[in-house]
């Protein structure tokens, strides 16, 4: 066939940015038939492109490979009987806004899952980088019946699910700094913020959302300059793989359901202490502890997920929030 009539194709259904362009409109702007329409989507699937071709909608190309979508993260989760509702959106401001937005209405639990996020939130009040396409943005939307200091354990219970959830699709080796960052070959890759609300009534825990937040790929412009240094991403290798989202969508779902329905404390904890970052190193402690500042070496994690740590004084301290960075000589 002639190449200009399959670049032809190729340039009018990439102009329409994975919008199906129906058969008639091609054929009328290029001045070709239906069979040569066929033919040069077909030369072009053979040389790698992937173009879906919809009855009565027409053609479209999809420019990415691993796309996420509700059908996709459900086929995933099919077989493993998990019960809790999903959502999945191209765009939203933030996948925790909108998981607290329904709580407002709704008394039951869920899944908020999308491809990009225009206000994506941080802890300490920053923003959270999450480009359309690169990334993976996750809120759970959670009743636990349970006490305020138990249900922050879920939050580390989030970050042993990633980890486990990444391990078991990729083989890469994930680390956690604590409380629950998650890091790959020295970089950040992943970060969780989890929020609740209380009853004003009796203090209980009315609600709770933890959202997780994963660089996949590496951003078509790069990371912004505050955190290039830091940040890094699942696959540096770039879209290798179809249903990749989907996958580890369901994954994450699979095993936070698992260990927050599982009631084993203990097996966690040894989860997240063998993936730990920081016990034995010695770190600057940033903020949080009785006394803000200073140095310490890191005992350990003790059963509830606070970090244990001798400062250079010899006291002990177990901090339960905060930040500390490794300090390398
Ligand atoms: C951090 O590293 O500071 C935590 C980042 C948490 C980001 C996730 S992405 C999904 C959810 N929605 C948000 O707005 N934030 C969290």
């Amino acid at each position: 066939m002639k190449e200009t009539t399959k670049e032809n194709v190729l340039k009018l259904l990439s102009e329409h940015n994975s919008n199906f362009v129906s058969g008639q409109e091609i054929a009328d702007t290029l001045y070709i038939t239906r069979a040569g329409i066929w033919k040069a989507v077909n030369a072009l699937r053979k040389d790698g492109y992937n173009i879906e071709a919809v009855t009565n909608k027409g053609y479209r190309l999809r420019l990415e490979k691993d796309i996420l979508s509700l059908e996709g993260v459900q086929r995933n989760l099919d077989k493993d009987g998990i019960e809790i509702k999903v959502n999945v959106y191209d765009e939203v401001a933030s996948t925790n806004d909108l998981a607290k937005e329904y709580a407002v209405s709704h008394s039951d639990d869920i899944v908020m899952i999308a491809n990009y996020q225009t206000k994506g939130r941080g802890r300490r009040g920053r923003s959270f980088f999450s480009p359309k396409g690169c990334g993976l943005y996750i809120s759970f939307l959670l009743h636990p019946k349970t006490d305020i200091e138990k249900a922050t354990q879920a939050t580390c219970m989030a970050a042993v699910a990633v980890c486990k959830a990444i391990e078991k699709l990729t083989g890469k080796d994930v680390k956690i700094k604590w409380v629950n960052d998650i890091f790959l070959d020295g970089k950040k890759i992943c970060g969780i913020l989890t929020e609740g609300a209380t009853s004003l009534e009796d203090g209980s825990l009315s609600y709770m959302v933890i959202g997780i937040g994963i660089n996949l790929y590496i951003p078509k412009d790069g990371f912004p300059d505050e955190i290039k240094n830091i940040a890094g991403v699942l696959f540096p290798e770039g879209e290798l793989e179809e249903d990749m989202k989907n996958r580890l969508s369901a994954g994450i779902i699979r095993e936070l359901t698992n260990l927050l329905g599982s009631g084993d404390i203990d097996d966690y904890l040894e989860d997240y202490r063998s993936r730990s970052m920081l016990i034995g190193n010695y770190v600057k402690i940033l903020n949080g502890g009785t006394v803000s500042g200073g140095y310490g070496k890191v005992e350990g994690i003790d059963d509830e997920c606070h970090l244990i740590v001798r400062r250079d004084n010899g006291e002990v301290e177990a901090l339960s929030s905060g930040e500390v960075s490794v300090v390398r000589y």
